[in-house]
């Protein structure tokens, strides 16, 4: 059954893309069980910009406080996963620190259109990475992962999550930004969690909980070590 999901406002998991969410999964003995995590191909870049990129997100994205407090250091890698076209990356490129960014993504559209974007713009510090859905074939470790509202997309997580911790240096951190319930934006409320059932899922998959930052109002952002 192909679902058709009605969405608010500005809505930065799925607006302005094609509304193509893939399917629920199949449970056994042919129920349907909602799936784990919101299938939906990101295959139109172009379309996908118009509102990734949409100058007015920053209001409540605030990508520069974000940057901040991920307190990156010259020198640093950081994975931007689920990289989309680009919205974190470039600017991550463009920080103080200027990091080598690692813009991972599973739609090759979207690795290409980070690719070229960034050649644009003249960063060489940007690398684009083909993901695939259960890894994300980075090619170093990395001192920081950022996931912007991607987990919600991820299938198997913890398992997920334990192998992306392969790519990480010990005293990496993972942070997670995905939409609160009840805000405007962001997917059905069945994908979205509270910052509980994220940690007890990556805690599962090895990370602990190390801070969490309230100043985003439609989102949470969660650090994992
Ligand atoms: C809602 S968009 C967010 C884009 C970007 N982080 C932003 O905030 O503008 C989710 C992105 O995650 C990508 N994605 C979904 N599943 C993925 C996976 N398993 N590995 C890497 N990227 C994935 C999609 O192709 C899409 O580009």
């Amino acid at each position: 059954m192909t679902r058709h999901f009605l969405f608010v406002g500005a809505c930065v998991c799925v607006m302005l893309t094609a509304d193509r969410p893939v399917s629920a999964q199949q449970g056994g003995r042919g129920t349907q069980m909602p799936a784990d995590h919101m299938d939906h191909r990101f295959d139109n870049p172009e379309q996908s910009a118009k509102g990734f990129d949409d100058p007015a997100r920053d209001a409540w994205q605030m990508p520069d406080r974000v940057i901040e407090a991920l307190g990156l250091r010259p020198g640093q890698a950081v994975a931007d996963i689920g990289a989309g076209t680009g919205y974190f990356t470039i600017r991550l490129a463009r920080s103080a620190a200027a990091p080598t960014v690692y813009a991972v993504d599973l739609e090759e559209a979207m690795v290409k259109y980070v690719r070229d974007r960034a050649a644009k713009e003249g960063l060489k510090n940007v690398v684009a990475v083909q993901a695939a859905a259960d890894r994300t074939n980075l090619p170093a470790a990395v001192d920081v992962v950022l996931m912007v509202d991607t987990y919600h997309h991820i299938p198997n997580r913890v398992t997920y999550f334990r192998e992306l911790r392969k790519s990480m240096k010990p005293s990496a951190r993972l942070a997670i930004i995905d939409f609160r319930k009840g805000v405007p934006g962001g997917p059905p409320d069945h994908f979205r969690f509270t910052a509980e059932q994220i940690t007890a899922e990556l805690t599962k998959a090895g990370f602990t909980a190390s801070a969490q930052h309230d100043f985003l109002p439609r989102q949470l952002f969660l650090i994992f070590q």
